[in-house]
């Protein structure tokens, strides 16, 4: 059974808002055979990833880069996943305030490193908050749990 690990910084209502949209796209009931795990970052451990068939990391841009809980989780997982990971399918989601491209190329720099496997470019919401971005990370969180359950990923 595809397992999929969900990890994002939630220091808003519009953020809790995008990390639910992801799950509940990961969970749709139309995929029956898809278990998805949502960790608040300084839950989320090395094994966490281990145990994973595929990651998705949603963090919110602060000062021109990830959040600091975001950047804590990639430093205690880095080493003990590099070489057990590769090629783990991952998507990634930045909400920043007007800007956001700091946070996704800093992030893209580290899964480069990781050698995971992008499923999709980074989807990056920022400016005024609109539906549209929970659609968007609902489609997010279902393009993994489809892709993982037909074997494409
Ligand atoms: C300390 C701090 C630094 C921030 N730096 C940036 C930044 O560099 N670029 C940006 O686009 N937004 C920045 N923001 C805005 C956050 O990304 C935004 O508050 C977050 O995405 C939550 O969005 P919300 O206000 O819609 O809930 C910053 C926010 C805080 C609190």
């Amino acid at each position: 059974m595809p397992r999929i690990l969900i990890v994002a910084n939630l220091p808003s209502d519009n953020c809790i808002a995008l990390r639910d949209a992801v799950v509940r796209g990961a969970s749709d009931p139309a995929l029956d055979d898809i278990t998805v795990n949502a960790c608040a970052p300084l839950e989320a451990e090395a094994d966490d990833v281990l145990e994973a068939d595929g990651i998705i990391v949603g963090t919110t841009e602060n000062f021109g880069y990830m959040s600091g809980l975001i950047k804590d989780f990639f430093e205690r997982i880095y080493y003990p996943c590099l070489e057990k990971t590769e090629a783990l399918p991952c998507a990634l989601y930045v909400k920043g305030g007007l800007d956001g491209q700091g946070a996704k190329s800093a992030m893209e720099r580290i899964i480069t490193g990781l050698r995971w496997k992008p499923i999709r470019d980074t989807l990056v919401l920022h400016g005024e908050f609109r539906d549209e971005f929970v659609s968007n990370c609902e489609e997010l969180g279902m393009q993994m749990a489809a892709g993982l359950e037909a074997g494409i990923y």
